[in-house]
């Protein structure tokens, strides 16, 4: 029977500091402030965008939403992120991700100031991951860090394997992890054995976006079991990369979906929220 690393009470706690210190803050005249940017009618875009508002509002951020039309062109979304760069009650920018084929992500993730990136994808704020003098944590990877310190989960000398090597989670992943001194593998589509990988792992990380994905027979016993997918299955529910009822008896820990990693990424996006309004503050 392994421990439910629940993300609904972490996050809590994570939420109600961010909170505090935004009252704090408030008293010396900042408010920390998010823009979020969403092109077309993605409907879980929709469901993540939606609660990163409520986030805010409970927060006591200002909160800004541009819901742009699929057929939004390229220089119409820059010229809005632009705008939102120089405005002083934008501490904060996020476009959600993925944008509509036509658009070019990367252009859209280079023209954010980095003091405003929240998400830390601009390359500056990469790149300062890489070598560990960050300013904002990108937000799954952090949440997930904050889960395992939560439920005291040492990470030296740890077997650390994560399957997904994209820019939002896997890679970024990886560093958070190996900055704690664990010993991290990255697995993907082309990874050989997979599984007698993954059967190595006393932390698995699961970020491949496949429903049910990982099985028991890839799960060494004892081990820790991170989730990071959130998958839409026919019936309407939604449903990790982890196949749930086959690995958790063979867990240490497991985060559940949904209540798991998912909370988490958003009290991530509402610390760098505020972080971001300290430092353009001069606080
Ligand atoms: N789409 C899925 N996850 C994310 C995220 O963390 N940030 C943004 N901007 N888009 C996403």
């Amino acid at each position: 029977m392994a421990k439910l690393i629940d993300g609904k009470i972490i996050s809590a706690a994570v939420k109600a500091e961010v909170a505090k210190e935004t009252e704090e803050l408030k008293k010396k005249g900042v408010t920390p402030g998010l823009a979020v940017i969403i092109v077309g009618e993605d409907p879980a875009s929709k469901v993540y965008v939606a609660n990163k508002e409520k986030a805010c509002e409970q927060m006591g951020f200002a909160s800004f939403k541009y819901a742009l039309p699929e057929n939004t062109t390229q220089e119409e979304l820059i010229a809005l992120i632009e705008e939102l760069n120089l405005k002083k009650e934008v501490s904060g920018i996020l476009c959600q991700l993925p944008l509509p084929k036509h658009l070019n992500e990367e252009l859209v993730i280079n023209t954010i100031v980095p003091e405003k990136d929240v998400d830390a994808f601009h390359p500056q704020n990469v790149g300062k991951i890489m070598i560990g003098e960050f300013d904002f944590l990108p937000c799954t990877p952090a949440g997930v860090m904050e889960m395992l310190k939560y439920e005291n989960i040492d990470i030296t000398g740890k077997e650390c394997v994560i399957i997904g090597r994209s820019n939002i989670v896997g890679k970024p992943m990886s560093m958070l992890l190996l900055h704690k001194n664990g010993t991290v593998t990255v697995c993907h589509s082309r990874t050989k054995n997979l599984a007698e990988v993954t059967r190595r792992a006393d932390i698995l990380v699961a970020a491949v976006g496949r429903a049910n994905f990982v099985t028991a027979d890839m799960v060494k016993e004892g081990a820790v079991v991170i989730d990071v997918g959130i998958n839409r299955l026919e019936n309407g529910k939604l449903c990790g990369d982890v196949n749930f009822a086959e690995v958790e008896p063979k867990a240490s820990y497991i985060t559940p979906v949904p209540g798991g990693v998912g909370p988490m990424t958003i009290a991530t996006l509402m610390k760098n929220t505020l972080t971001a309004a300290k430092k353009q503050n001069g606080i």
